[in-house]
């Protein structure tokens, strides 16, 4: 299982890459999802455009993609959650073969968040309410799920829960101002996951924390994993090389769409979409042998995503186009043993 140790996060299991139920249910799947935000001005923003994966239990999927490309819209439609102006245009997410579209937003809350799919979220201080305990906090989630208003038995299951994944008792009696930024992500993760969901998913979970506390966050979502609370997870990030350490496989996402997804050592090692090419190619690196090499900015910006796009999406920004992919839409095919959105890509 990967640990965290002192200066390095070790590489991904090899049971993420090779899930445990090949033939059954996957347990999680999104079939050319599309959704959109409808403004006040009746404008229809394309936020995510046929969006398509499964995962088997036991997987960690990365998503990787610039700010804005839709991460956080998918994470809303991954979990039914169409709150005004999200809407939901047309495709299919479902958990264990169970379809969450066409559903009340409250049923969803009280039958499929935390339970089945749950949500561990970018900013912590943002998802805390700074009036409560972190205990009251936590006893809130249990009881909206559960008939429970035994306030004692529930604060002995908050204390074996934070016993197990190695955080003090006190900090449960905390208000979230008196905590660090580290302590309230990892509460939020506690809080989030204290129901034992099927899956997780994390957009951001440490982009708004240090260096060292990302480790220790990173390193506390995965002892969650090894130790069962959850089994499968997508974890979202905006930097791409972070995934190496954390994820099975790898979508990336430019414009609301998926570019390329494969084994996270295709994507990383091995990009063949030129939008991978590039935003590898846009990170910097502490690989040995890689120090020397600039990072190179890719020019331009995404289109407008209210507008029609005929073509390929990033053709404006493509340092290989050819005339053709401005008209052509383009659809993921297999190259390399991976799904590419490229129709030149070998
Ligand atoms: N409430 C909203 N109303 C209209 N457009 C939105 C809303 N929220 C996000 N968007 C737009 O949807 C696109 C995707 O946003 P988002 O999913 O937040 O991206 P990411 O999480 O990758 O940064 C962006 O163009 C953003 O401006
Ligand atoms: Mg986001």
């Amino acid at each position: 299982m990967p640990t965290i140790e002192s200066n390095n996060i070790q590489s991904t299991t090899s049971e993420q890459k090779s899930p445990q139920t090949k033939n059954s249910v996957p347990i999680f799947e999104v079939k050319n999802l599309h959704l959109h935000y409808l403004t006040r001005f009746g404008e229809k923003i394309h936020a995510v455009s046929d969006v398509s994966f499964s995962m088997d239990q036991g997987e960690v999927l990365g998503i990787a993609g610039e700010s804005g490309c839709g991460k956080s819209t998918l994470v809303n439609g991954c979990m039914g959650l169409f709150i005004p102006p999200l809407k939901p245009t047309s495709g299919d997410v479902l958990v264990s073969g169970e379809s969450l579209m066409n559903r009340e937003p409250d049923e969803v809350r009280r039958n499929v968040l935390g339970r089945k799919v749950a949500m561990i979220p970018q900013g912590a201080f943002n998802s805390l309410n700074p009036t409560r305990k972190i205990k009251d906090l936590a006893a809130d989630m249990i009881e909206s799920h559960e008939n429970t208003k035994d306030k004692k038995e529930i604060y002995s299951r908050l204390r074996e829960r934070f016993r197990i994944i190695g955080m003090d008792e006190s900090i449960l009696n905390s208000y979230p101002i008196q905590i660090t930024a580290g302590m309230r992500q990892r509460s939020v993760i506690a809080i989030s996951t204290l129901l034992n969901p099927k899956m997780v998913i994390a957009d951001e979970p440490t982009s708004a924390l240090d260096v060292t506390t990302q480790k220790s966050v990173i390193k506390m979502i995965f002892e969650l994993l090894d130790k069962g609370v959850f089994s499968t997870m997508i974890f979202i990030t905006h930097e791409l090389p972070l995934l190496r350490h954390v994820a099975g496989r790898i979508a990336v996402m430019y414009a609301g769409e998926f570019v390329e997804l494969g084994t996270t050592d295709q994507v990383i090692f091995d990009p063949r979409h030129p939008y991978t090419k590039a935003l590898m190619g846009s990170m910097l690196s502490a690989e040995p042998g890689q120090r020397q090499r600039k990072p190179i900015a890719i020019e331009g910006a995404p289109p407008n995503l209210a507008k029609p796009i005929e073509g390929c999406r990033f053709a404006d920004r493509c340092p290989v186009v050819k005339p053709e992919c401005k008209k052509n839409k383009q659809v993921m095919r297999i190259v390399a043993d991976r799904q590419v959105r490229c129709q030149y890509a070998s």
